[in-house]
C-alpha cells in the first residue's frame, strides 16, 4: 500500500544518513527539503526528494498507489517523540493546582499528602479497566496534537500490586494503539504513607519484589527512579540501578528537579539512557554529562506548571551536549501533553531557537526512547509517523503561533488518521 505526500512546502527533518543525536551547535540546523514529495510504502518511509526529482508513479507498472495527498503550502514533520510522561492516572488534581496558585510548593504539597500520594490512592482504587479508558482518550489527544511516539512511566501504584496494574495498562495500551509506546517502571516515585519513616525497606520492596515481578512478566522496558531532595537518595537510586540492570532495565531517571541531587551523576555512571528535568545542572553535572551515553532531558512544561527555574539548556548545548525535549505529561506538574506547546515554551522560556527545539522534540527524544533508528526524523526506512501542518508561513510559525492547533493531517504507521 503506497501513500504519496506530493508539492510540500518543506519537508522537516530529513536525514539521508540517520544519526543518533544532534548536540551542541548542530542543534540550530535543521535538514529541511523545500518543494518536496514524501512517499510511504505500508508503515515506512520509502522514499522522498525534490518535486522536480520525483519519479513519475503514474507511469510505473504495478504502481498501487492508494492515495495521494497535496501538500500545497503545508509542511510535513516527523512526529514529536514524547520520550516522559506518566499518563496512566486516576483522576485530575486541580485542587493542588490552587494551592500552588495560593503559594504552597511542591514539597510542601507532598508534605501533605498531596501530589504523588494523593494519585497513588486514587490509583488503588480504579479499576484497570477505568485506568485504560482515561489512558487511551489521552493517547487520542496526544496523537491529534502531533506525537508519534510515547514513553509511559508507572510510579503511581506504589505497591506491588498496583505498580504491576498500572504496567499492565501500559502494555494493553500498547498493544491496541499506532502509537510506539516505552514503557518505564518507576516504583520509587515517593514512598508510600503506609512505609512512612521506613523508605528503606519500601526501596528494599522495589529491589526485592518489585522488579522481579515487572521483569518476569516482561512489563517495563526501562528503569526509574525520583533522585531528589525529599525523594530518593543517590545511594537508593544506586541500589535500585543496579537491581534494575540485573534484569537488564535500562535505566531513564528523574534527576535535579529540586537540587543538585547527584542524581545526573548515579545516572551516567549506570549508562543511563536519559535523565529528565535538569533545573539544577553546574559545571560538575555537565562534565559527567559529556562523552556519556545519557540524553539531557528538559520538561518545559513542568517548570511552566510549577513555575521553577529554568534548566540551563544554553550552557549544556554550549558544552556540546545534545538536549532532548519531553512533555512530563502527568496529572500533579504538568497536565498536558501537547508538544508544540512544548516548542513554545523551549523558545520563548529556554531561549532556544524554533530550530534547536524541533532537533530536542523530533530526534533527540526519539534517542531518549531508544528509538533513533525507527522514528524521529524523515529517513528511509523509518516508520512513517509524521504530520501535516496547516498552511504555515514558516518553520518559526510553529512555537509562535503557541495557541492554535496547526496539524491538519496525521499519519502513523503509514495510515492516515
Ligand atoms: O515528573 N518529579 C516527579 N514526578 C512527576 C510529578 C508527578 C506528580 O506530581 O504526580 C514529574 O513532574
Ligand atoms: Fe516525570
Amino acid at each position: 500500500m503506497k501513500l504519496l505526500i506530493s508539492n510540500i512546502k518543506s519537508l522537516v527533518q530529513v536525514e539521508e544518513t540517520p544519526r543518533m543525536w544532534v548536540a551542541g551547535a548542530d542543534m540550530a540546523k535543521l535538514n529541511c527539503l523545500d518543494n518536496a514529495y514524501l512517499l510511504i510504502e505500508d508503515d515506512k518511509i520509502a522514499d522522498f526528494g525534490k518535486m522536480e526529482d520525483m519519479p513519475n508513479y503514474d507511469e510505473m507498472e504495478g504502481f498501487d498507489l492508494v492515495e495521494e495527498i497535496d501538500a500545497t503550502g503545508r509542511m510535513v514533520f516527523p512526529s514529536f517523540c514524547d520520550s516522559h510522561t506518566h499518563l496512566v492516572y486516576a483522576g485530575s488534581r486541580e485542587i493542588e493546582y490552587t494551592d500552588k496558585i495560593k503559594g504552597l510548593s511542591y514539597e510542601e504539597i507532598a508534605k501533605r499528602g498531596g501530589g504523588i500520594l494523593n494519585s497513588a490512592k486514587r490509583m488503588h482504587d480504579a479499576s484497570e479497566e477505568e485506568l485504560y479508558e482515561a489512558a487511551m482518550e489521552r493517547l487520542h489527544e496526544i496523537i491529534s496534537m502531533g506525537t508519534g511516539a510515547v514513553e509511559i512511566k508507572s510510579g503511581y501504584g506504589l505497591s506491588v500490586e498496583d505498580e504491576l496494574k498500572m504496567l499492565r495498562v501500559i502494555k494493553r495500551l500498547k498493544e491496541n494503539t499506532p502509537l510506539t509506546i516505552k514503557a518505564n517502571f518507576l516504583g520509587a516515585h515517593a514512598v508510600p504513607s503506609d512505609y512512612k519513616g521506613r523508605q528503606g525497606e519500601y526501596v528494599d520492596l522495589v529491589i526485592n519484589e518489585m522488579i522481579p515481578q515487572v521483569a518476569a512478566e516482561e512489563l517495563a522496558d526501562y528503569i526509574d527512579v525520583f533522585c531528589d531532595k525529599g525523594f530518593f537518595t543517590v545511594e537508593e537510586t544506586d541500589r535500585i540501578l543496579n537491581a534494575g540492570m540485573k534484569y537488564g532495565l535500562r535505566a531513564k531517571i528523574h534527576a535535579n528537579e529540586l537540587d543538585y541531587s547527584g542524581g545526573i551523576q548515579v545516572g551516567v555512571k549506570y549508562n543511563a539512557l536519559s535523565v529528565d528535568h535538569l533545573e539544577y545542572v553546574g559545571d560538575a553535572e555537565i562534565a559527567a554529562l559529556k562523552g556519556s551515553e545519557t540524553m539531557p532531558t528538559v520538561l518545559p512544561g513542568a517548570a511552566f506548571f510549577l513555575n521553577m527555574v529554568c534548566s540551563p539548556v544554553r550552557k549544556m548545548m554550549d558544552a556540546g551536549l545534545p538536549v532532548a525535549l519531553a512533555s512530563d505529561f502527568n496529572p500533579g506538574s504538568s497536565p498536558s501533553g501537547n508538544m508544540k506547546f512544548i516548542l513554545s515554551l523551549a523558545c520563548i522560556n529556554y531561549k532556544m531557537l524554533p530550530q534547536e527545539a524541533i532537533n530536542a522534540t523530533t530526534i533527540n527524544s526519539a534517542y531518549a526512547m531508544g528509538l533513533q533508528e525507527e522514528l524521529g526524523s524523515i529517513a528511509k526506512g523509518k516508520i512513517a509517523n509524521v504530520f501535516i501542518t496547516k498552511e504555515i508561513p514558516s518553520i518559526e510559525y510553529m512555537p509562535y503561533a503557541y495557541g492554535s492547533n496547526l496539524i491538519d493531517v496525521v499519519i502513523l504507521r503509514g495510515q492516515r488518521l
